[in-house]
């Protein structure tokens, strides 16, 4: 146990923090005593998608590890993955197996057992549609359940976990079921275009994973460079009649139209179009090539993010009378 441990290096967007205590676990049993305090505690991953404005009493760092093919038939096989692994490495564990399914979601940052919370998605393809199950820890009962695909309620950038469950369980492992036949999705229109140029003739989930990777790189600032959490608002979804609305009054609008009949529009667009993008107050700023994500140039504090995005919000529902929704969890 340490006393007033810095948070800085534990999350991407360098915000200074501290916690009275910090400790890691890898097991259980580990975790169970670790909950006995009195004290509120914070569970961490890898501290890519939380956006901090206190200091903390208890952070308990996940780092459960573990990685490996549990079950096989013809067409599937079953990866069971700790929950303090990281996102990347299965991916990559996948793709040396050569099982399809997460190739799209190839360097989204963060842990495993994180992966489910906001049903991580890119590049047309979600955490739910390679989720098999799930084991996690209640904290009140000790008790350790199995959640499957259904149980978890996913939805766009949501699940249970964020929702119904919030602060209930701690996700300890989840199991994958990738495809050993492939198919493909290259649905989003940028893996296409990347394909063309790297001059793939044959399509392969390596080939698809490193669109994606270079895609990445050129679209999202790298938190070791500026401090970011990647999108830090949800895309807003709409109905179809209002989109018509916003369309005839601003053309070049972007939308996407969804299954269920309603709109996603492009959040970046309507920040940009407030004239948000580059913008910079103190440390704290709007990206000046992707106004969904919001950054730290250095010391700027949560709470200075916090009004930032507040007043982002804001002007966006002015103009345009949508409302945003925050991605990045606040703590
Ligand atoms: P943390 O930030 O550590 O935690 C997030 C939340 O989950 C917290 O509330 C935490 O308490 C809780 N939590 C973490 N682990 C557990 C656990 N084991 N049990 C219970 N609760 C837990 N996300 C996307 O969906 N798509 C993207 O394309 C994408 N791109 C990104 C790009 C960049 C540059 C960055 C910085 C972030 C991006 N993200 C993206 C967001 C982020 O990568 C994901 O949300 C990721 O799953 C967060 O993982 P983490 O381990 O860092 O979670
Ligand atoms: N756009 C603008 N101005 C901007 C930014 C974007 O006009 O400043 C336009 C782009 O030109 C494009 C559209 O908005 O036409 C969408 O942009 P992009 O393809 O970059 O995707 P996004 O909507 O900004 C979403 C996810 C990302 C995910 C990518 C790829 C959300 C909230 N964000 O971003 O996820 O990686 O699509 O699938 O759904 C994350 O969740 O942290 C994240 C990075």
């Amino acid at each position: 146990m340490q006393e007033y441990y810095s948070l800085k290096d534990y999350n991407s967007f360098h915000i200074e923090a501290s916690t009275r205590k910090f400790e890691r676990f890898s097991a259980i049993e580990q975790l169970s005593s670790l909950l006995e305090t009195k004290l509120p505690i914070m569970i961490l991953g890898g501290g890519t998608n939380v956006l901090f404005t206190k200091n903390f009493d208890v952070i308990l760092k996940n780092d459960m590890t573990g990685l490996r093919v549990i079950k096989e038939d013809e067409d599937h096989a079953y990866v069971k993955a700790g929950a303090g692994e990281s996102w990347h490495e299965l991916v990559l564990f996948c793709l040396q197996h050569n099982l399809g399914g997460v190739e799209n979601l190839a360097l989204i940052p963060g842990s495993v057992g994180a992966s489910p919370m906001q049903n991580i998605g890119a590049y047309g393809v979600e955490l739910k549609d390679v989720f098999y199950s799930l084991e996690a820890f209640h904290i009140k009962t000790k008790h350790v359940s199995n959640f499957l695909n259904s149980d978890c309620e996913f939805g766009y950038r949501e699940s249970v976990f964020k929702n119904r469950l919030k602060d209930q369980f701690v996700i300890t492992s989840v199991t994958f079921r990738l495809d050993k036949k492939h198919v493909y999705n290259t649905s989003y229109g940028a893996i296409q275009k990347e394909l063309a140029i790297m001059k793939v003739k044959e399509l392969s989930i390596q080939a698809i994973a490193e669109a994606v990777i270079r895609i990445r790189r050129s679209k999202l600032p790298d938190p070791n460079v500026i401090g970011n959490a990647g999108s830090f608002f949800k895309n807003p979804e709409i109905s179809q009649g209002l989109f018509d609305d916003l369309n005839k009054e601003f053309p070049g609008i972007i939308g996407y139209p969804l299954v269920d009949g309603k709109v996603k529009l492009a959040a970046g667009w309507l920040i940009e179009q407030c004239g948000w993008k580059g913008y910079r107050k103190g440390d704290a700023g709007c990206h000046a090539q992707q106004a969904l994500v919001l950054v730290n140039y250095g010391s700027a504090s949560g709470q200075e993010i916090l009004s930032l995005s507040k007043e982002i919000i804001d002007s966006v529902s002015k103009k345009f009378g949508v409302a945003l929704h925050r991605e990045v969890n606040i703590v």
